[in-house]
């Protein structure tokens, strides 16, 4: 959304309207205000509007009718609905009705900023979504993966097929391609989607932590296990686990999985007493695992479990098509920073690289240049060098020093395993400071991970 949000306040208090049109302008959103629910039909049917803040009391119209016949409109708003807090059943409804969001009296104008930025940022994706099924006839794309791509297309319809499903999903993919948007997919479209959807970083932990993590523990079991923890399929029962980088898994811990895949009970670390849970597995690595089986890192027979269907997600060279609809859609997302747009030139540049850490690395480029840019649009030299093709030393006077800083900070993370409060600590500069300073320099995830 390069623009600002568009915002309609309803409610019939004087004061309080005029506060919220004040200070909500002031964050930077395009406010209009009604005093009733009449009004306010009447407003929607002239403008369109990104986000309704709706009062549930007021004259004339009850908010509820409001939110009803808004439904209407050929591009509904999202709804955030205010109530007091004596009529969270009112709340209830309206969220049933198709409400993004409600809010108690007195609301925080923070609170209601944020809520307000989300509210928009749905309302885009479900536009982008409407926008996209319009030019893919026969694909409908699940929730929230955009593409354009014919090879991801045809992802997304195995997805389709396979997520009402118990089946195990193994989804393959270079780091930064998607797999985790797809894993949660994959679990809102099944049956599953009211459960919980419990994702866990194989690699990410020793291998006691992670056993405990994943099976919980009892009391005793380990120096340190003062109590009794369940585990996260316990936690995932009903819904999906997601075991993220399973390639990373250590053997011991493979055994134990597969163990509780094939008899689906499973013991917490000191436990005796086997548990039943109902968990539907998704697995994801950017590994081969075919060639880590004849090194015998990977189990073979735990392989042939969760591989019953794989679902590969192209890497984004592979799908130029979806460069500038993506880099679109995060220039909007990312829009809490100004209103902005991209140059033809930028996108030019963007469709040119290769992207080796694929759409991630792709968000990244794009917060780095929302907060870098300073007219309203977007300009090369906005990029990070390495897009624009430079060798990154050479970028900017200051280039060999500013990336000394980086490659200090990226050192600091990966001493603290990424722990933020600690590395500012450690780099002696406010947590603030080197949030930015993760961004503007597009410092990813797995580069300390
Ligand atoms: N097709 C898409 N449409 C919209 N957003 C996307 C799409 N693909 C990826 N993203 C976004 O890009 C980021 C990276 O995606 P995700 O975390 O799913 O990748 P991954 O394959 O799990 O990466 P890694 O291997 O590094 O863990 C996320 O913020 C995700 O929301
Ligand atoms: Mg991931």
């Amino acid at each position: 959304m390069s623009r600002r949000i568009r915002v309609l306040v309803a409610d019939d208090e004087r004061n309080l309207r005029e506060l919220m049109v004040r200070e909500l302008g002031r964050k930077g959103h395009e406010v209009d205000d009604v005093g009733d629910g009449e009004a306010a039909l009447a407003r929607l049917q002239e403008a369109s509007y990104d986000v309704v803040v709706l009062d549930m009391k007021m004259p004339k119209r009850e908010g509820i009718e409001v939110l009803r016949e808004l439904q209407a409109l050929a591009e509904p708003p999202q709804v955030i609905v205010m109530t007091g807090f004596q009529e969270v059943s009112t709340a209830v409804e309206a969220m049933k009705l198709g409400a993004y969001d409600y809010l108690t009296k007195p609301t925080k104008i923070e609170e209601l900023d944020i809520v307000i930025r989300k509210a928009a940022e749905k309302g885009q994706l479900v536009r982008d979504n409407e926008a996209l099924r319009a030019h893919a006839p026969g694909g409908e794309p699940a929730s929230g993966i955009l593409t354009k791509s014919a090879a991801m297309q045809a992802a997304l319809r195995i997805i389709d097929r396979v997520a009402p499903t118990d089946s195990a999903v193994l989804i393959l993919g270079d780091s930064g391609t998607g797999k985790e948007l797809v894993a949660r997919a994959i679990h809102e479209l099944s049956h599953r989607a009211q459960r919980p959807f419990v994702p866990i970083h194989c690699g990410a932990l020793p291998r006691e932590v992670f056993e405990s993590e994943l099976f919980g523990h009892e009391k005793g079991a380990f120096t340190g296990a003062v109590g009794t923890k369940p585990g996260l399929v316990e936690l995932a029962d009903g819904g999906t686990l997601f075991l993220d980088e399973i390639g990373e898994m250590e053997p011991d811990s493979q055994v134990k999985v597969l163990r509780a895949l094939e008899t689906g009970t499973f013991f917490r670390v000191g436990g005796t007493r086997p548990r039943r849970v109902d968990v539907r597995l998704v697995a994801a690595t950017n590994r081969d695992l075919a060639e880590a089986m004849k090194t015998g890192a990977f189990r073979q027979d735990l392989y042939f479990r969760i591989n019953t269907i794989a679902v590969k997600l192209p890497p984004l060279r592979e799908r130029r098509e979806d460069i500038a609809l993506l880099a679109t859609h995060f220039v909007g997302t990312t829009a809490a920073y100004g209103v902005k747009r991209l140059s033809p030139r930028v996108l030019a540049a963007l469709e040119a690289y290769d992207w080796p850490g694929n759409v991630r690395e792709l968000l990244h480029a794009i917060e780095r240049a929302v907060i870098l840019s300073k007219g309203e649009e977007i300009q090369p030299e906005d990029l990070p060098p390495e897009v624009l093709g430079a060798p990154a030393a050479a970028a900017s006077p200051g280039g060999s020093l500013e990336q000394m800083e980086r490659q200090h900070i990226v050192a600091t993370l990966r001493q603290v395993g990424g722990h933020r409060g600690k590395a500012a600590a450690l780099l002696a500069i406010d947590p603030k400071t080197l949030y930015r300073k993760i961004i503007a320099y597009g410092i990813a995830h797995d580069e300390w991970a």
